[in-house]
């Protein structure tokens, strides 16, 4: 297969730059493979919203800026942040012009405050706003026929100078599992842009999918493209304490926007002893004080005291929180909701430059899988969305520019190799994968979590490097299955997360090492 772009995953990052490069050029072609159903993957479980300033009146650029700089600890691009902050409102306003409805009172978008923010300024849809931006999205990719979308394609490999004649620094497209023709593909294009989100599925507990298993990074790690802040894993502060269908579900912190507070098994408002912000910090200090009153107590979770918000504003507002909640008898506002932390966002990823192409010519990070520096080592609340649609926007100016130049020739594309060593099986079972992914999940949980020690890094670099060599032992001898595909992008970048911990002489937002506290 040959493309002029392809792009992996059909997040808003992979959809929203689809749609801006076919709006500027309809003979572009493009191929987007999702991992999944093209609906699956992080976007769709974003509740809160994008932080976008639009009410001038009581809010400013420089209010935005100083807040997200504020929340990424003194690690932040400030020229990023800049103009990220300053691009959003154009940003949204397509995105509402391409069919995404949001909230709105009295003709006005309808904004909410969550943690770090000093303005009400987060857009939202109820409190499936993802869910809805990824449905609007899907709609309008459809009417473009230069799109061909796969799904249940997974990436495996970029395709680079190693695998060609030339000595060009370059990504020339990828090798992909096709699970319907039960094979390996070589996707060539001349530009690639990964979207593939995030690596919650490191942890026990996540508000990822299951499918966030760091593919793209990987997959960038083994073409060797530069990547950093990786051990800035964030974790949100209150995820539902109970499963829900085996997953973790996330309790927006728009609840405690609308006046919900945090209460230990004593029934203390226990916040003010960490922050004069209280529940409304920024992610990082709420999610260690909590785990801190977790610690002190016997019960395994902490309580969100939601009486102050009224039925009406449940129903209307966080309906999806509501009906949840309601199946597990929690009955709101009069039952407090038990929460804890869980593994929430990647603050690092791939490095780009302020159009998200990597070090790696032709190779473009978008959204999560990026550190573009807008996040520094704690992202503001809703700025993840924004980041998405902002990069983009810039990807798509600068990948039209590129696929003017001079570039290789089909020809150069058709004599790279197909795919070389045993292929890919649905049907083949390796008992030990689901082991050896459990074994790494407990690992990151233990010594990776919200609090780290010295000598956690050090026992996690040794375990790690036991389960990595396993694995590649496991995929030397074994065709390609589903679960070793992605357990092989996951024990790597756990390793580079490892590595680059052990690395960090200071705490700064969610990194957090015990032995360097003051
Ligand atoms: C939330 O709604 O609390 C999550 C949104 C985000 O992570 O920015």
């Amino acid at each position: 297969m040959f493309t002029d772009v392809l792009i992996i995953g059909t997040g808003i990052s992979g959809l929203s730059f689809a749609i801006k490069l076919a709006l500027n050029d309809p003979k572009i072609s493009m191929v987007l493979i999702s991992k999944d159903q093209v609906s699956e993957g992080n976007t769709k479980y974003a509740q809160g919203g994008i932080a976008v300033v639009s009410d001038f009146q009581k809010d400013s650029f420089q209010k935005h800026i100083k807040d997200t700089l504020i929340a990424g600890d003194g690690a932040c691009d400030p020229e990023v942040v800049k103009f990220v902050v300053e691009e959003g409102k154009d940003r949204l306003e397509e995105l509402i012009n391409w069919g995404t409805q949001f909230d709105t009172q009295q003709e006005n978008l309808h904004l909410v405050k969550e943690g770090g923010h000093s303005e009400k300024r987060v857009v939202h849809y109820k409190d499936h706003t993802g869910l809805h931006i990824q449905q609007a999205l899907i709609n309008k990719i459809k009417s473009f026929p230069n799109i061909k979308i796969l799904e249940n394609h997974t990436l495996v490999d970029l395709i680079t100078d190693h695998h060609s004649s030339k000595k060009s620094n370059r990504c020339y497209g990828a090798y992909v599992i096709s699970k319907e023709k039960e094979s390996i593909l070589k996707i060539n294009a001349k530009i690639t842009a990964l979207c593939t989100g995030g690596n919650g599925s490191l942890y026990a507990h996540s508000t990822n999918p299951a499918i966030a298993t760091g593919d793209g990074l990987g997959a960038a790690y083994r073409a060797k493209v530069h990547m950093d802040k990786l051990p800035y894993v964030q974790f949100h502060p209150t995820a539902l304490f109970h499963q829900v269908n085996g997953n973790t579900f996330l309790i927006t912190e728009a609840v405690r926007g609308a006046g919900a507070k945090l209460r230990n098994s004593l029934g203390e408002r226990f916040m003010s002893k960490y922050d004069v912000r209280k529940e409304l910090a920024p992610r990082d200090i709420v999610a260690r004080a909590i785990q801190r009153e977790i610690h002190k107590q016997k019960e395994k979770f902490v309580t969100l005291d939601c009486s102050d918000i009224d039925l009406e504003t449940w129903e209307k507002r966080f309906p999806n929180i509501y009906e949840t909640c309601l199946k597990l008898d929690i009955n709101l506002p009069k039952d407090p909701i038990p929460v804890v932390p869980a593994a929430h966002y990647f603050c690092g990823g791939i490095q780009v430059n302020h159009k998200s192409e990597s070090k790696l010519k032709g190779l473009y990070a978008i959204g999560e899988c990026s550190s573009t520096g807008l996040h520094g080592a704690n992202r503001l609340a809703s700025n993840s969305l924004l980041e998405a649609l902002v990069f983009s926007h810039r990807a798509a100016l600068d990948v039209i520019i590129a696929l003017k130049k001079t570039l290789p020739k089909k020809s150069f594309y058709e004599a790279i190799p197909e795919w070389i060593g045993d292929t890919y099986s649905n049907s083949v079972e390796i008992k030990e994968i689901r082991l050896l992914r459990l074994r790494l999940q407990e690992v990151m949980t233990n010594y990776l979590g919200i609090f780290k020690t010295t000598e956690g890094l050090k026992k996690a670099d040794v375990e790690m490097f036991e389960i990595y060599k396993r694995v590649h032992e496991i995929y030397n001898q074994h065709k390609l299955t589903n679960g070793l595909c992605e357990l092989r992008n996951m024990v790597s970048i756990a390793h580079l997360i490892i590595q680059q911990a052990q690395s960090i002489t200071e705490n700064k937002g969610v990194f957090y090492n015990q032995d360097y506290a003051k």
